[in-house]
């Protein structure tokens, strides 16, 4: 039996992860480490918490011993780390916590493992999930590619562009087996509404603003979370030691043009008016430092491996719309508290 620990798995990305890989592998047993933080919640997983191959640790990865215990105790062959800070505006208004999570957690990881995998890495893998940000900004034309030099803006992407150096300097140095994946935005259900889709969803259902940073347009390329669990999923298995795979569904969108889309599409399912969600967009000041455009080249992962996103953005976006629907309670809850505060900080 194989044993995989997830970091971050009650996170947006994480839970996805973790469900494929404990449903569809019932012989590995997954390992879920996550600190809770106010981005990581359980209730993402109240699927599959009863599964005989599920097991949840809490513990944050900035403690090193409490990480080399648990390493000691579960020895896992294989780690997929995921838990990270992972919102730009917070990352602005406070970096360190970026600093400690993002790079000094990623050590700690690294350190683990090459510890319990001691000179023996036969069969064990270090797989970093970071993100396209790392890279910079696009202007109007390109694509980023695995060849993009780094040239991260926010002190978010400056801390996920110093973990993956940090992991390939493992694998440089002391040997440790890594694969690396960089996606683009994603979006679906489990979303923290924090980032812009699920913010506007929760707002567009209280008739609240929908804040629109600067002009309105800035460029993400959007893939369904869901297709970025398969592609990590596919990466862990068949990926090329020490490499890393760009993902991304080839789907680009101005922030202006995506909210209005989702505008319409809620408006529908609401049985409102059309048009009324559209008058809730609001531009607001501009987030400093902000990426124009992002925009991945995945050829490398559909060449090599065979990889296709499963589903449309239309698609993608009615199913994240509907869940959202159906999970007000969800959505109830993680608004309350904390939430408050930061949304007032941040919006004013
Ligand atoms: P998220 O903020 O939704 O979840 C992060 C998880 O990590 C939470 O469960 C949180 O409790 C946990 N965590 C945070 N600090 C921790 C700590 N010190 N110790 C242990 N656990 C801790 O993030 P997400 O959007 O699911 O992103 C997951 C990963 O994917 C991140 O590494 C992010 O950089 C990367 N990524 C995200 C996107 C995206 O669009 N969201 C795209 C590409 C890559
Ligand atoms: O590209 C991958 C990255 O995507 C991940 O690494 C990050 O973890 C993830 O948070 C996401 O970063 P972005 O900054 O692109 O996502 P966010 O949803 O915060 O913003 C998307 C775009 O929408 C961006 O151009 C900023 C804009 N925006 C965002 C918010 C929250 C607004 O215009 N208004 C808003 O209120």
């Amino acid at each position: 039996m194989k044993s995989i620990v997830i970091t971050g798995g009650a996170g947006f990305i994480g839970s996805h992860v973790v469900r494929e890989f404990v449903l569809k592998y019932p012989d590995y047993q997954i390992i879920n480490l996550d600190a809770l933080t106010y981005a990581g919640n359980l209730a993402n997983l109240k699927d599959i918490e009863g599964c005989s191959n599920y097991t949840f640790v809490k513990a944050d990865i900035t403690d090193a011993g409490h990480i080399l215990d648990i390493f000691k105790q579960y020895l896992p062959d294989g780690i997929i780390h995921l838990a990270a800070e992972s919102h730009v505006d917070r990352s602005i208004s406070d970096p360190l916590a970026f600093v400690m999570t993002n790079v000094i957690g990623t050590v700690n990881l690294l350190n683990a493992a090459k510890e319990i995998w001691g000179e023996d890495f036969s069969g064990k893998l270090f797989h970093h999930v970071s993100t396209d940000e790392v890279y910079g900004t696009l202007g109007d034309t390109g694509l980023f590619t695995e060849q993009t030099a780094y040239d991260p803006h926010s002190p978010y992407s400056a801390s996920k562009a110093s973990s993956d150096h940090f992991v390939r300097a493992y694998h440089d140095t002391y040997g440790l087996p890594i694969v690396m994946t960089n996606c683009s935005n994603n979006y679906g259900p489990n979303h923290f509404p924090e980032k812009l889709i699920p913010l506007c969803i929760h707002n567009i259902l209280n008739n609240k603003p929908l804040p629109i940073y600067g002009n309105g347009k800035f460029t993400r390329d959007w893939l369904y979370v869901i297709d970025h669990a398969r592609a990590i999923d596919l990466v862990f298995h068949r990926g090329k030691l020490g490499e890393s795979y760009n993902v991304g569904g080839f789907n680009e969108w101005q922030n202006i043009d995506l909210v209005k889309e989702l505008c319409k599409q809620m408006d529908e399912k609401l049985g409102r008016e059309e048009g009324k969600a559209t008058q809730l967009i609001t531009y607001v000041k501009d987030r400093p430092g902000h990426d124009l455009r992002y925009a991945i080249d995945a050829t490398k992962i559909n060449k090599e491996l065979g990889y296709q996103p499963s589903v449309t953005f239309e698609e993608g976006l009615s199913r994240t719309i509907d869940w959202y629907l159906e999970n007000q309670d969800w959505l109830d809850q993680v608004t309350s508290g904390e939430y408050q505060n930061y949304y007032e900080k941040q919006y004013q």
